[in-house]
């Protein structure tokens, strides 16, 4: 069963600068932030934005009672502008990106996001990147430790990877978890050996954190004043581009130390609403375990940040 995680705080925090404006959950999946966000505020619009058509499917036929109001469109919200242009939407009151993967996609065995079901090594969320096995049977050892490293930081990283060159080709799920329990054994009580390798190469297959700084920059770039943009991230490499990204737009200087004057030209586009991230109450936690690692964070555009219309 799907759960929206941090529902009642992006309720909260994500309240649009005017009535009738219009929101973009950039991230619809199965639309329960959606729902709740046009219940929430009767007045807007919003546009559901997913690079997965079969979460876009399962999100229109439970936001069908909205009718006009909400608009979908197939993509990766690393384009945001040009799918603003396509949708004829000038500017934004509020945005919403809720990272990662959806239940939906890693209950479905087929998939191949888990390591619990046998099935190819898949792993895309939508149909416009790598399959895992395309990764896993082509790049070379340290390729494939660097994408252990440093999108699983897994301390093993270069004999996992040493040992997947060995045994490939490699198809399935389970075949690619031995191949890890073969290098790493289990312990009782700590996770799966090959957890830190899944969360690897989804990651890379599909290219998760390329682009996520350069989104956020075009959406508060169409942000009107002091309308808010909301992300949660579902692990520290995530959230920290997150952090980064905002404190760089609320004006931080980002020189490195030592220079007499500030040569970065900061510029206050936005102002942080959360200090500090929003993480789930422990009673959402016993309710959704998924929810333990959620980190929101909120910024609001400032009156006078300069702005780009996506039309324009
Ligand atoms: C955690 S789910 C969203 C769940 C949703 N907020 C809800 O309440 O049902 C994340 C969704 O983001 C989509 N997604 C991930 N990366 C994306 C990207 N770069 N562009 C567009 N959609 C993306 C995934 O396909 C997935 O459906």
């Amino acid at each position: 069963m799907h759960q929206s995680v941090l529902l009642t705080e992006v309720l909260d925090l994500l309240r649009p600068n005017r009535p009738d404006g219009t929101l973009v959950d950039a991230t619809v999946g199965l639309g329960g932030h959606a729902e709740a966000l046009l219940e929430r505020y009767p007045g807007v619009r919003l546009l559901a934005i997913d690079r997965d058509p079969r979460a876009l499917e399962r999100a229109g036929g439970r936001l069908g009672r909205f009718g006009t109001r909400v608009a979908f469109a197939e993509g990766r919200h690393e384009t945001l502008i040009e799918i603003l242009k396509q949708s004829n939407i000038e500017s934004v009151s509020g945005l919403l990106a809720d990272l990662g993967v959806s239940s939906m996609q890693l209950d479905d065995a087929s998939r191949g996001f888990s390591f619990r079901h046998d099935a190819p090594l898949d792993m895309r969320m939508g149909p416009d990147s790598k399959t895992a096995a395309e990764l896993v049977n082509a790049l070379d050892e340290s390729e494939l430790a660097a994408i252990l490293r440093d999108y699983g930081e897994e301390p093993k990283a270069r004999p996992i990877a040493r040992a997947i060159v060995a045994a490939r080709p490699l198809e399935t799920t389970v075949q690619l978890a031995d191949v890890v329990r073969g290098v790493k054994k289990a312990k009782r009580g700590e996770i799966d050996p090959a957890t830190l390798t899944f969360q690897a190469l989804r990651i890379a297959a599909n290219e998760e954190l390329v682009g996520l700084e350069r989104f956020i920059d075009d959406a508060v770039s169409v942000l009107e004043p002091e309308a808010r943009i909301a992300v949660i991230a579902f692990h520290s490499l995530e959230d920290r581009i997150v952090k980064r990204a905002f404190r760089r737009l609320q004006g931080e200087c980002t020189c490195p130390p030592g220079l007499p004057v500030c040569a970065c030209g900061k510029t206050e586009l936005v102002r942080i609403v959360t200090r500090h991230p929003v993480t789930a109450t422990e009673g959402e936690v016993n309710r959704n375990p998924r929810s333990r690692s959620a980190k929101l964070r909120v910024a609001e555009k400032v009156a006078g940040g300069s702005e780009q219309r996506a039309g324009g």
